[in-house]
């Protein structure tokens, strides 16, 4: 084991997923997975696989596609049972590196009221099903969920029995953000003291943010001797999320002489990694955000310009090129062919496929004749606009809008529907968006509802390139007569309906607008056509329940009207 590595374990798939308003499709899970590997994370928890077909074929799919044997070990959460254990193991099978992660509370206000079990009895059910994992694979986690609120004695107790049983990781965590970094690193530090063969084994972190020192504990806890930090990307995850990935590991990075441990990561992705999941959650990363905040690295005040630029480690701890975020003024402009804007946008680290590629390029040149300077910042932009993956079921071909003083505003789109059908309708509304929305509800007829909507400049000037974000809920969805949008959470629980988020950007604000909405409506009906396939497939494989059973699918699969 090597003493000085902190394994960087990324649960943004699993732990921030889940999290309402985070949710993804397929497509997108697979490639914030292939970012993770990039960016050499050690693990990446992929999923629940037992919480709905869905999530299990997700977590097949990264294992599959992103499992490569000098690449990241794949794990894939389990309750302590032996079904959601297997669920796990076989949704992991394709990845060269595998881990089962299984978790069992040993709080007695959860083992009291959630689980109604005694002590004896989830010390037991861990003995079992920690051995259980470890006869199928060889790196098993356990996680005493609510561990930060257990008697320390019986958590001792707990851990001992995991290790016995054949554990190879003990995660600690902070389930409700309860913890302050001096109690959560000297609990670390007493686990290592008090339970027998905690030296052969590696400690992990998993900090909630509730109190906002998600970060401060983890790295509280890898100076108690944790050597895994769970985290997630912009730290989303349950109400105030988990710990920040970016802000932990630059924290090692940037205080190595302090803490003498070092993590595999490629810092110079995690600008991109930040990016890459905020467009597709639709959370926008706030400006003055640790580490990727547009803000970041910008020095606003007279005497911090003037120290930087006589000598930048006046006021700068880190460099914006460490973290990737250079914004690099492009040399390519209106001019440039398709094959100096593929080397461009290669230099940068993306891959595209033709078709993606295709896209940038046009929204490139389009771009540069409206704005006169474009640089990195607008094309990772447009990558993340036009690379979002959930699929065009309904294309936005055309929107015009009329608004003004004294008159009411009114518009017309445009759709192309599944079936490959047109279909024009106009509405009138309080503002432009509003009308454009409405003609768009009137052809996709998809109750939902808009609950947040946000434009954002990307760079500076007046012909900037707007950055709309809108997050939708879907509704009109009754649990008896139509589908159950749901999957289950980790209590077991029906989650509540989920909330689907889109993005565009656009040097006309409004169009931006129109597109960031369609990208949610589609969104949300693509993750509801997952679903349903995923349940077909799983009972197909005989491991669901019959998908006939389940509510009747309220997406019609073709009609544009
Ligand atoms: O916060 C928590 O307790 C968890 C466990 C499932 C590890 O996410
Ligand atoms: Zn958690």
């Amino acid at each position: 084991m090597d003493v000085d590595h902190v394994r960087i374990f990324d649960t943004t798939l699993r732990d921030g997923e889940q999290a309402p308003g985070c949710t993804m499709t397929l497509d997108e899970k697979l490639e914030v997975a292939r970012q993770l590997s990039r960016m050499k994370v050690d693990i990446i928890e992929a999923g629940f696989p037992a919480a709905s077909p869905g999530d299990w074929a997700a977590v097949n799919t990264i294992a599959r596609e992103v499992g490569a044997p000098d690449g990241p070990t794949i794990a894939a959460l389990a309750r302590a049972n032996k079904d959601d254990i297997d669920k796990a193991w076989s949704a992991i099978q394709p990845a060269a590196n595998r881990r089962i992660h299984t978790f069992m509370s040993t709080s007695d206000i959860h083992l009291e009221h959630q689980f109604r079990k005694s002590r004896g009895e989830a010390l037991e059910l861990i003995g079992e099903m920690v051995t259980y994992a470890c006869s199928l694979c060889d790196d098993v986690e356990f996680s005493p969920m609510d561990a930060t609120r257990s008697d320390p004695d019986f958590l001792f107790q707990a851990l001992k029995i995991a290790v016995e049983c054949g554990a190879t990781t003990l995660n600690i965590p902070d389930t409700v953000g309860y913890s302050t970094p001096q109690e959560y690193g000297e609990l670390i530090a007493a686990i290592r003291a008090n339970v027998p063969g905690a030296d052969g084994v590696i400690i992990s972190t998993h900090c909630h943010d509730d109190l906002g020192v998600a970060v401060a504990n983890s790295l509280a806890g890898v100076y108690g001797g944790a050597r895994q930090i769970e985290c997630t990307i912009n730290g989303i995850g349950e109400r105030a999320g988990n710990a920040s990935l970016e802000e932990v590991v630059m924290a090692l990075h940037t205080r190595e002489a302090f803490y003498g441990l070092k993590t595999q990561i490629e810092t110079r992705e995690l600008a991109r990694s930040s990016r890459t999941v905020s467009s597709f959650i639709g959370v926008p990363v706030p400006p003055n955000k640790a580490i990727v905040g547009a803000n970041a690295f910008a020095h606003e005040s007279g005497i911090h310009q003037d120290g930087v630029l006589k000598n930048r480690m006046t006021y700068e701890i880190m460099s914006a090129e460490t973290v990737g975020l250079d914004g690099n003024a492009l040399i390519l402009g209106k001019h440039s062919g398709r094959h100096a804007f593929r080397n461009h946008v290669e230099a940068l680290g993306y891959t595209l496929d033709d078709e993606d590629f295709q896209h940038v390029f046009l929204r490139f040149k389009d771009l540069c004749d409206r704005k006169k300077k474009v640089d990195d910042r607008d094309i990772e932009a447009l990558i993340a606009g036009e690379t979002q993956h959930a699929p065009h079921i309904y294309t936005l071909e055309h929107v015009q809008y009329s608004s003004g003083t004294n008159m009411t505003p009114s518009a017309t789109v445009r759709l192309i529907g599944p079936d490959g059908d047109a279909r024009t309708d106009s509405a009138h509304g309080t503002g432009p968006v509003d009308a454009i929305y409405k003609a768009i509800n009137r052809l996709i007829n998809r109750p939902n509802e808009l609950i947040e909507f946000s434009i954002n400049a990307i760079t500076e000037g007046l012909d900037a390139v707007a950055e709309v974000t809108v997050r939708i809920r879907e509704q009109g969805i009754s649990s008896n007569g139509g589908s159950d949008p749901t999957t289950i959470n980790l209590t077991g629980k029906r989650a509540a309906q989920q909330i689907f988020s889109g993005y565009s950007v656009n040097t006309d604000t409004i169009v931006a607008a129109a597109e960031a909405y369609m990208g949610a409506l589609n969104k949300m009906l693509a993750v509801r056509q997952e679903r349903m396939k995923a349940e077909a497939v799983a009972y197909a494989a005989g491991y669901a329940e019959d998908p006939g059973a389940l509510p009747v699918d309220l997406f019609d699969g073709g009609s544009a009207g």
